[in-house]
């Protein structure tokens, strides 16, 4: 397997003094302005945050994941590493999208992340060529690392991150909880936290909240146009999120 660094800083572009990879760029689906990498397999990763996510975490995040529909899964290590952080999967699943919260314990299949909840927004959905998924994450920025201490993202700050995608579908498109296979490449880059900040995120989940779906449907993972994805099982610390609308 490759872990292959991006090298290519784009410091210059922006100004800043680090070298570091995310440029700003605003989505005409959701008017949402996200500070964005672009990899070099062709997948975008942007994250907006509000205005006062600092080093203490704790902070909600608005992720959005463009990639070539030819990508069977793509995923972003919020720690950035594989094993004891958060990890945001996304995959195709015919028109619509999934999002998926895991944790990797191993170099193994990661599992459900019990700490976290990723519902889709406005802006998710895939065509001929692509998929796009536009999720609010919310246990993303703060969780239990490898030895138990609680580990926080910056939110003030530029942050290494790590991806990963493989080109084989997932093994059932359909299921949050599907399994999937090893990726094809991994690499990491340094994200503009600080710059990813708005004012406007409020504004932007209310903006691009979708309806609730009907009551008594738990799982809406399968139904093409109620794209909401919540986490499955419940920890007891996000009671009463969209898993039970
Ligand atoms: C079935 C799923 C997966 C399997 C079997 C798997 C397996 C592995 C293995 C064997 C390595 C090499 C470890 C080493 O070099 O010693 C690795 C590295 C890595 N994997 Fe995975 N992986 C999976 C899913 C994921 C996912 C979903 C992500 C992130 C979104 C990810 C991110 C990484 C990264 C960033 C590395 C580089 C080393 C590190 O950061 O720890 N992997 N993986
Ligand atoms: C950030 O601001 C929001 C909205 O004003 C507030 O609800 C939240 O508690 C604040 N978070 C932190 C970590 O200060
Ligand atoms: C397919 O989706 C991508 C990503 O959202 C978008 O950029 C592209 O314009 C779409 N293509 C068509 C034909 O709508």
């Amino acid at each position: 397997m490759k872990l292959s660094a991006v090298a290519a800083g784009i410091a210059g572009l922006t100004g800043s003094a680090l070298a570091q990879d995310s440029v700003p760029v605003t989505d005409a689906e959701t008017g949402i302005t996200f500070q964005a990498f672009n990899s070099a397999d062709g997948v975008s990763y942007g994250i907006a945050l509000p205005v006062n996510a600092s080093a203490a975490g704790g902070y909600d995040i608005i992720l959005q994941v463009t990639a070539p529909i030819e990508i069977g899964w793509a995923g972003i290590a919020w720690g950035g590493g594989m094993v004891y952080n958060p990890l945001s999967i996304v995959w195709p699943n015919g028109e619509s999208v999934v999002a998926s919260p895991r944790m990797a314990y191993g170099y193994y299949q990661p599992e459900i992340y019990e700490d976290g909840t990723l519902t889709l927004l406005k802006g998710s959905g895939a065509n001929a060529t692509h998929f796009k998924v536009t999720v609010l994450a919310q246990g993303f920025s703060s969780w239990t690392d490898f030895d138990g201490n609680v580990a926080h993202l910056d939110g003030s700050a530029q942050v290494r991150f790590a991806y990963a995608y493989s080109r084989t579908p997932v093994d059932d498109p359909a299921s949050v909880e599907s399994t999937f296979s090893i990726h094809d490449s991994v690499g990491r880059w340094v994200h503009d936290l600080a710059a990813a900040r708005s004012a406007e995120f409020p504004k932007w989940v209310a903006e691009n909240t979708l309806p609730s779906p009907p009551c008594g449907r738990r799982v809406v993972a399968r139904e093409e146009r109620h794209p909401v994805v919540p986490r499955l099982r419940d920890s007891g610390r996000r009671a009463g999120a969209a898993a039970r609308a």
